[in-house]
């Protein structure tokens, strides 16, 4: 088969991106970015604190043609050179997700073009092997974003086995939940990411959320049976939201403490900021070197928004530099949302023979 340049489109939460990338015909590194442009709609959804979901439809409507052109442009093609067009289908805001979904039908039904849907993080887990070609296998890859919290085991190319995932709160939820405390802007974690740089990480000490098989609610596991050995199989999932609160009581004592102060002590919000962001690291590291070692994974990937958390960075290639596990992140252009991924993605359901009819419709909830 000659080798593809496929379009790919995601619109899943607030970026409206699209991508070319096209095949190499080189198994180790099959993938090369031709264009990836994303229009941020972070400036919009700031002055609301968050993401609104009307809006986030509405700006998708206004972004997307532009940016699919820009993208053909700058990888100098056109629609007739495409053998495809991909789109993420789910998860995420139904309203977003249609505007992609129909905008890629419509081009595909135009062009006599195959269609394929991407599960968002599926994408997310090939921006890896876009960036570093095949990974080491199997692997262990970690998607830590603003809604999902999910490790899979990676036991061939192409194929996910959800490990672990979070009980309540995503970890990026937990950044932009207490960067909204702490009166910083939206999206919290670069800006969490920046101040905890100046703050002192022991200045707070927030628990560290651990599920284990003595939990009086014993949870039930989340990884297929036999892929864990049973002694640890109901300890790999996450927990947030009891950090979030335990961020909220303090910020809550300072404010009682003094009812006059309109904004916190600068080196009070560093303080928590890195002590915060301490633990979040922990808790994802922790939790993906064991599930690593128990799985006899070969590497570890951690990906999606807060693979970009320079602190998870740096400890991340410490441990596996310790473990003598090889770890790999996206460059930080594709550790956001963005259609690069979905591309990779698409091209592995592609080579599979996986298209979609053309009554595809956006999933809000959608399991991989
Ligand atoms: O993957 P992504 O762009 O969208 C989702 O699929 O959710 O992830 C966005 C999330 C947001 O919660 C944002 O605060 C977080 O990623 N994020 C970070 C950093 N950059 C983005 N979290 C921590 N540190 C960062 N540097
Ligand atoms: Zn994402």
């Amino acid at each position: 088969m000659p080798e593809t340049t496929l379009l790919a489109i995601e619109t899943s939460c607030d970026e409206t991106s699209a991508a070319v990338i096209a095949e190499t015909g080189d198994a180790a590194r099959p993938w090369r970015l031709l264009s990836n442009v994303v229009a941020s709609q972070a400036a919009i959804h700031r002055e609301w604190g968050g993401v609104v979901p009307e809006l986030a439809s509405r700006q998708h409507l206004r972004d997307i043609c532009g940016v699919v052109d820009q993208a053909l442009e700058t990888a100098n093609v056109t629609f007739e050179d495409l053998g495809a067009v991909a789109v993420t289908q789910g998860p995420g805001l139904v309203g977003s997700l249609l505007v992609g979904v129909s905008f890629a039908k419509s081009l595909a039904w135009t062009y006599g073009l195959p269609l394929i849907p991407v599960h968002h993080l599926a994408g997310h887990i090939e921006s890896l092997v876009l960036a570093h070609g095949e990974l080491p296998l199997p692997a262990a890859v970690l998607v830590v974003s603003g809604g999902h919290t999910s490790l899979y085991l990676v036991s061939e190319p192409g194929r996910y086995a959800l490990i672990g995932r979070t009980r309540d709160d995503a970890a990026g939820e937990a950044f932009d939940k207490v960067a909204k405390l702490l009166g910083l802007g939206y999206p919290g974690g670069p800006i969490i990411d920046k101040l905890a740089k100046t703050g002192n990480d022991r200045a707070f000490a927030f628990p560290l959320a651990r599920m284990t098989h003595a939990d009086r609610n014993q949870p039930s596991p989340t990884a297929p049976s036999g892929l864990l050995p049973p002694s640890v199989e109901r300890r790999v999932d996450f927990s947030f939201s009891g950090l979030k609160t335990a961020v909220a009581r303090v910020v809550a004592q300072a404010r009682a403490a003094d009812p006059r102060l309109s904004t916190l002590d600068p080196g009070f919000v560093s303080d928590i900021a890195a002590s915060f962001q301490r633990v979040v690291v922990q808790a994802l590291l922790d939790r993906s070197f064991e599930a690593a070692a128990w799985l006899g994974a070969r590497s570890l990937g951690i990906a999606g928004g807060v693979s970009a958390n320079s602190g998870l960075r740096a400890e991340a290639e410490a441990r596996g530099a310790k473990a003598g596990l090889p770890v790999f992140v996206p460059p930080l252009s594709l550790s956001t949302d963005n259609a690069a991924m979905i591309g990779a993605a698409a091209m592995r359901k592609l080579r599979a023979g996986v298209t979609a009819g053309w009554d595809l419709n956006a999933q809000a909830s959608l399991t991989l």
